[in-house]
This record gives structure tokens, sequence and C-alpha cells, in this order.
């Protein structure tokens, strides 16, 4: 009897875990897809598991390869647009490459094992794998530019939340449909669907 308890438990976490892997794997390959890849708006999604993921607003906190920290970079007076330099000329902000990291770390606090990390990937050609934090179902088939709220003078941290604060960044602000119609019904920017719908 225990042991058929301990069996189905067994069963269940490892059911749990290929959940978890499958569904990582799948929000990250969604990520890598270049939108308008299905050529009509629709919102049906692949799966049912998908479905009721994306209805719940589920979504894995992602682990970085590196300690990243913000809160550091940030207070030694390094602007967010050093390092995500495309925020205010388009629609990706963009995450640096290591090689501009190493323009500081080659000899600032490289002794420290989290910028030894960075070394090692830069030494090795790689880039670091870091993961999303943000992003959209693509199902939603959502498209967003970043300039034009930069122009607009809307700051980082009402989409971001508080940014010189965290370490890496973690997903603050539940970004959804609500959150940004009713910040453009307040501010008269436009709420026509193709605004934001592809
Ligand atoms: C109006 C809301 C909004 C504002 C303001 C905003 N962002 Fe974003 N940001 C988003 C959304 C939404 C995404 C996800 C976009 C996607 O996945 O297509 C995102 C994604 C990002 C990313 C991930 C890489 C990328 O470009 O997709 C970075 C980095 C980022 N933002 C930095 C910033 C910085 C720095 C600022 C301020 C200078 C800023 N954002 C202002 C909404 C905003
Ligand atoms: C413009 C210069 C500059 C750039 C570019 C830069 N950093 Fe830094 N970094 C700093 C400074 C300054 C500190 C704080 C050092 C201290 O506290 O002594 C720091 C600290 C760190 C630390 C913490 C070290 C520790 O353990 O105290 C890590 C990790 C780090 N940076 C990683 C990165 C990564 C990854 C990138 C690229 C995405 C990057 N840095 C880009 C200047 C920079
Ligand atoms: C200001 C931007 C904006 C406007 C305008 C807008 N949407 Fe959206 N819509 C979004 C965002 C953001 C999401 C959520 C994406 C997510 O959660 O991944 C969304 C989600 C949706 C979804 C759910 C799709 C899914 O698979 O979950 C539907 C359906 C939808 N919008 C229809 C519309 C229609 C119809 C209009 C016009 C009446 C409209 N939207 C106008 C930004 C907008
Ligand atoms: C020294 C470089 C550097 C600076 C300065 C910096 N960032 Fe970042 N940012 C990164 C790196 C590296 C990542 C990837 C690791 C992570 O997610 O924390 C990142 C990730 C992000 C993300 C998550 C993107 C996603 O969807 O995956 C947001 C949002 C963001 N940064 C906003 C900001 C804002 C706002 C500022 C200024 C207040 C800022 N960053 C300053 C390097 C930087
Ligand atoms: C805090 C306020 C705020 C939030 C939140 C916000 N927006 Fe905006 N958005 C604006 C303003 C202001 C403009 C600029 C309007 C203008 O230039 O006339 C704008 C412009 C845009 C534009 C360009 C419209 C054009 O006519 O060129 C798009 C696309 C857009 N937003 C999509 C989104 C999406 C998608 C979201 C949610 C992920 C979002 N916005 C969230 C305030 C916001």
């Amino acid at each position: 009897m225990l042991q058929h308890r301990l069996g189905a438990l067994a069963f269940s976490l490892v059911s749990v875990a290929t959940f978890l892997l499958c569904s990582c794997a799948r929000s990250r390959s969604a990520n890598d897809s270049s939108p308008g890849s299905e050529p009509f708006f629709t919102p049906a999604h692949p799966t049912v598991a998908n479905a009721v993921k994306e209805f719940l607003g589920w979504r894995a906190t992602p682990i970085q390869p590196i300690a990243f920290p913000h809160n550091k970079h940030i207070a030694n007076g390094i602007a967010c647009m050093v390092c995500h330099t495309g925020v205010s000329k388009g629609p990706v902000a963009g995450i640096p490459s290591d090689k501009l990291c190493m323009r500081c770390h080659e000899f600032l606090a490289s002794d420290r094992a989290e910028v030894k990390k960075v070394a090692g990937y830069f030494n090795s050609g790689l880039d670091v794998p870091w993961q999303r934090v943000y992003g959209f179902s693509p199902s939603a088939h959502v498209k967003f530019n970043h300039a034009p709220h930069i122009r607009a003078g809307v700051d980082c941290s009402r989409c971001h939340g508080d940014v010189t604060n965290m370490t890496v960044a973690v997903r603050a602000v539940q970004i959804n449909m609500g959150f940004c119609l009713g910040c453009h019904r307040a501010q008269q920017a436009s709420t026509d669907c193709v605004t934001c719908h592809f």
C-alpha cells in the first residue's frame, strides 16, 4: 500500500517535472520564433495545457546563468541605455552581449566569482544564455514598441518596476491587455486593435 502510494507520488513528481521542462522548452522556442510565423491573428492555442497555462497567466520564473546585479550597476551611475541600447530607437531594448560586459570587467572586479563566469563565456566565444523575463504569448500576436513610449516620457518603472533595487530582473509588473489599455485610455494613446496586434 505504502509502496504503491510512493510509486504514485514519484510518478506525479516526474509528470510535474516533465510538464515544467516542456513548458520551459516551449516558451523558450516561442521567444526565438520570429513574429508573424502565423498569418492571422487568432487566440487559438497549440495545446490544452498551453491554453490553461496562459489563461492562468502562468510563466516559469527564469533562472539566470549569472547573478547579474542591476542594483550595483545603477548605483555606480550606469544608465539603463548603456546596456539596453535599442530602447529609445525601436521595438527592442535588447540584452547586452558579453563583449560589452568585458569592456569594464576585463579589469574591474575580475577576481569575483560571478564576473569570472562572464569572462568564461566570453573567452569561449559564447553568449551568456540569459533567460527572458518579459514577453507575450505568441498566440496573442502582440506587437510592442519601446521607442514611442520612451519618446512620450513613460518611465521604465511603469512597466518593469523598480529595477534599480533588483539584482536580476524580476517580472514585477503583470503586463496584460488591461494594463496596456488602461494607460492608453488615460494618456489618449491609440486603443485601436491594430495598434497592438498583428
Ligand atoms: C509601456 C511599457 C514599457 C516601458 C515604458 C518599457 N518597457 Fe521594456 N518591455 C516592455 C514589454 C511589454 C516587453 C516585452 C516585449 C516583447 O517580448 O515583445 C519589454 C521588454 C524589455 C526588455 C527585454 C528585451 C527586449 O527588448 O525585448 C528589456 C531589456 C527592457 N524591456 C528594458 C526596458 C528599459 C531599460 C526601459 C526604459 C528605458 C523600458 N524597458 C521601458 C514594456 C515596457
Ligand atoms: C560600464 C561598466 C560596466 C559594464 C558595461 C558592466 N559592468 Fe558589471 N559592474 C560594474 C561596476 C562598477 C560594478 C560594481 C563593482 C563593485 O562593486 O566593486 C559591477 C559589478 C558586477 C558584478 C558583481 C561583482 C560582485 O560579485 O561584486 C557582476 C556579476 C557584474 N558586474 C556582471 C556584469 C555583466 C554580466 C555585464 C554585462 C551584461 C556587466 N557587468 C557590465 C561595471 C560594469
Ligand atoms: C494597447 C495595446 C492593445 C490594444 C489596443 C489591444 N490589445 Fe489585445 N492584447 C494586448 C496585450 C498586451 C495582450 C496580452 C498578451 C499576453 O498576455 O501575452 C492582448 C491579448 C488579447 C487577446 C487574447 C489573446 C490570447 O491568446 O491570450 C485577444 C483576443 C485580444 N487581445 C483582442 C483585442 C481586440 C479585439 C482589440 C481591439 C478591440 C485589442 N485586443 C486591442 C494589447 C492590446
Ligand atoms: C550593466 C548593464 C545593464 C544595465 C545598466 C541595466 N541592465 Fe537591465 N539587464 C541587463 C542584463 C545582463 C539582463 C539579463 C539578466 C536579467 O534578466 O536580469 C537585463 C535584463 C533586464 C530586463 C528583463 C528583460 C527580459 O525580458 O528578459 C529588464 C526589464 C531590464 N533589464 C531593465 C533595466 C532597467 C529599467 C535598467 C535601468 C534602471 C537596466 N535594466 C539597466 C543588463 C543591464
Ligand atoms: C504607462 C502608459 C502606457 C502603457 C502601460 C503602455 N503604453 Fe503604449 N503608449 C503610451 C503612450 C503615451 C504612447 C505614445 C502615443 C503617441 O505618441 O501619441 C504609446 C504608444 C504606443 C504604440 C505606438 C502607437 C503609434 O501610433 O505609433 C504602441 C504600438 C503601443 N503604445 C503599444 C503598447 C502595448 C502593447 C502596451 C502593453 C504591453 C502598452 N503600449 C503599454 C503609453 C502607454
